[in-house]
């Protein structure tokens, strides 16, 4: 587990700029469809959000739960100028934050946060329960944190939670897998 990102960076991580090494559209796109739930576990200030709120549709639904209540102010702030607040559901983390989600999402994308949850055997375990059985979790983790030799314990976490895992997609400075 490393220290929780703080939220006075919400706004860097969030900053356009970042477009021009991770590009949200071109990594969601495949993955992300009309209608979908979708689950963003620590979506910070919505660097990914506001692009998957717009894949999901005005029939879909993306619920965000984060540990820290202003990095869901700034990521309501963010949804609401780009006219995306009915689409985005925000939770702060905790005992209840994944009431209602049993067996109905259909695509969890978890990144750069996997490594500082306290217990990743728990978390992966709550990730398969509210997965649909055709559901996908897209992890991906900063290379510069995660090593291999802790990013192959977590794979191995996912799969003792049920999950199996392909190589995911190649995303500037991160370690990717696509879990099922
Ligand atoms: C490094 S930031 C990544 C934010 C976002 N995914 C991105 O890539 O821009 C990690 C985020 O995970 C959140 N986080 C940390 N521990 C968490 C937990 N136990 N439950 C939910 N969110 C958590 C932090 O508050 C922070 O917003």
């Amino acid at each position: 587990m490393s220290l929780v990102c703080p939220w006075w960076l919400g706004p860097l991580l969030a900053s356009p700029l970042r477009r021009l090494l991770q590009d949200p559209a071109a990594l969601l796109a495949p993955f992300v469809k009309d209608g979908m739930t979708v689950l963003e576990p620590g979506p910070g200030m919505g660097f990914f959000t506001l692009e998957l709120a717009r894949l999901v549709g005005p029939q879909g639904r993306v619920v965000c739960v984060d540990l820290q209540p202003r990095m869901l102010e700034g990521l309501r702030r963010r949804v609401r100028t780009a006219g995306l607040g009915q689409r985005v559901e925000t939770r702060l983390a905790g005992p209840g934050a994944l009431d209602g989600l049993a067996g109905q999402v259909d695509f969890v994308l978890a990144f750069a946060v996997v490594h500082e949850l306290p217990d990743q055997n728990v978390f992966f375990r709550e990730m398969r329960a509210v997965l649909k059985p055709q559901g996908l979790l897209l992890l991906a983790e900063p290379k510069f944190e995660v090593g291999l030799g802790r990013f192959e314990p977590t794979v191995l976490a996912a799969s003792a939670a049920g999950f199996s895992s392909r190589e995911g997609p190649r995303v500037w400075g991160s370690r990717t897998a696509i879990l099922f």
